[in-house]
């Protein structure tokens, strides 16, 4: 029989439990161990997936549990502390969104990574829908061309979350706000169908307009929403947008445009010319879920099948053009990326 992977999920809310879903449907990977400082939600969620060895203290778990590799779905400030632990304790790692709280953590926990000679994958699921992956593939082949332009939005009109104990809008514990939050998910996207090139130059702008929304007493010194430009090294361009309130129709573009052609993920088309007329093709894809894709190559990374898609250094590169957009709107001046 083929080696399975043993993994531990560190964090059951909402994301914990897609991982744990996405780890059930794979073949080749065991869920050995769970952790969760909640012993109630702990226990259920042993129960519902029938995991005995639980803990609800990471570095004990660390220690004690059978595992390679471990998912941590943890608030933002805890990623790179409990990342940091499972690597130095010879583990895998598979890391929630954002990939940390700013650049310098990710810097720091991909060096730590590659001296471990241990995978770091950061859990950015929009490059694992089956639109995603196949204009990617259009990408690579070239039959899109060069590609110079990206548009990347996530626009909610109301919806800023504050539930969680209030770390989603409390910048010691998130980092930022709607920015590091969702603006993450299409920027990388966009970022990643564009190819990821490295990002030069950054323009950025993050308001809080909707304190009225929040409780009175919730503390919330974080964006409700961020605008910005990126320029890359070889001269593309990407428009970022996103909002958690806004008078603005909510959405999500995930665009890119290139010099034989262009494409648009949501609903999947993709905008061609021939013979001097303009063509949209709309690809039937069959719908995939991306937590499962996402998990499932994590699980080929740990057995050396594959490397991660959104590696340890892009992770860092993503953190540099979130610092530069909140440096930027901060300074009101462009921010270069070295
Ligand atoms: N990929 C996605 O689409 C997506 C969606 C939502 C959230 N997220 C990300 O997932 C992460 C977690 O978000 P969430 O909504 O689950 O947050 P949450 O606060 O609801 O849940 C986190 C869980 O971690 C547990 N926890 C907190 N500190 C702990 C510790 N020291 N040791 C053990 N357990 C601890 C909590 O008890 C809770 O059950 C965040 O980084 C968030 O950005 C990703």
């Amino acid at each position: 029989m083929a080696k399975k992977v043993k993994v531990g999920v560190i964090g059951l809310g909402w994301p914990g439990r897609e991982h744990l879903k996405g780890y059930a449907a794979s073949d080749a990977v065991e869920v050995t161990a769970l952790c969760d400082k909640n012993e109630e939600l702990l226990k259920e969620q042993a129960e519902q997936f029938g995991v005995s060895d639980t803990y609800t203290d990471h570095k004990d778990m660390l220690k004690k549990a059978d595992m390679d590799a471990v998912s941590v779905c943890l608030p933002n400030f805890l990623h790179c502390p409990i990342s940091m632990d499972a690597l130095k304790a010879g583990k895998h790692v598979f890391c929630e969104k954002p990939p940390a709280m700013n650049a310098k953590e990710a810097a720091k926990m991909a060096a730590l990574a590659k001296k471990k000679r241990r995978k770091l994958m950061y859990a950015l699921c929009q490059r694992f829908s089956a639109q995603a992956k196949y204009v990617r593939g259009l990408v690579d082949k070239g039959e899109l061309g060069d590609i110079y332009f990206g548009k990347a939005g996530y626009i909610r009109r109301r919806g800023i979350p504050i539930g969680a104990g209030g770390w989603f809008v409390d910048k010691a514990r998130a980092g930022g706000g709607a920015l590091i939050d969702i603006g993450v998910h299409p920027l990388d996207c966009v970022w990643w169908l564009m190819g990821t090139p490295k990002p030069e130059v950054v323009m950025g702008t993050t308001y809080q307009k909707f304190r009225h929304a929040v409780p009175k007493g919730v503390k919330f010194d974080v964006d409700d929403s961020a605008f910005a430009i990126v320029r890359f090294k070889n001269d593309a361009t990407l428009v970022l947008e996103c909002s958690w309130a806004l008078y603005r129709d909510a959405g999500g573009a995930r665009e890119i445009a290139g010099t034989k052609g262009g494409a648009n993920l949501a609903p999947l088309r993709i905008l061609t010319e021939r013979n001097g007329i303009q063509e949209d093709i709309t690809p039937q894809l069959k719908d995939e879920n991306q937590f499962q894709n996402e998990v499932a190559h994590f699980a080929r990374c740990v057995l050396g099948k594959e490397e991660p898609i959104p590696s340890a250094e892009q992770g860092m590169m993503l953190m540099q053009m979130l610092d530069a957009i909140y440096k930027s709107s901060e300074t009101g001046k462009e921010v270069r990326i070295r």
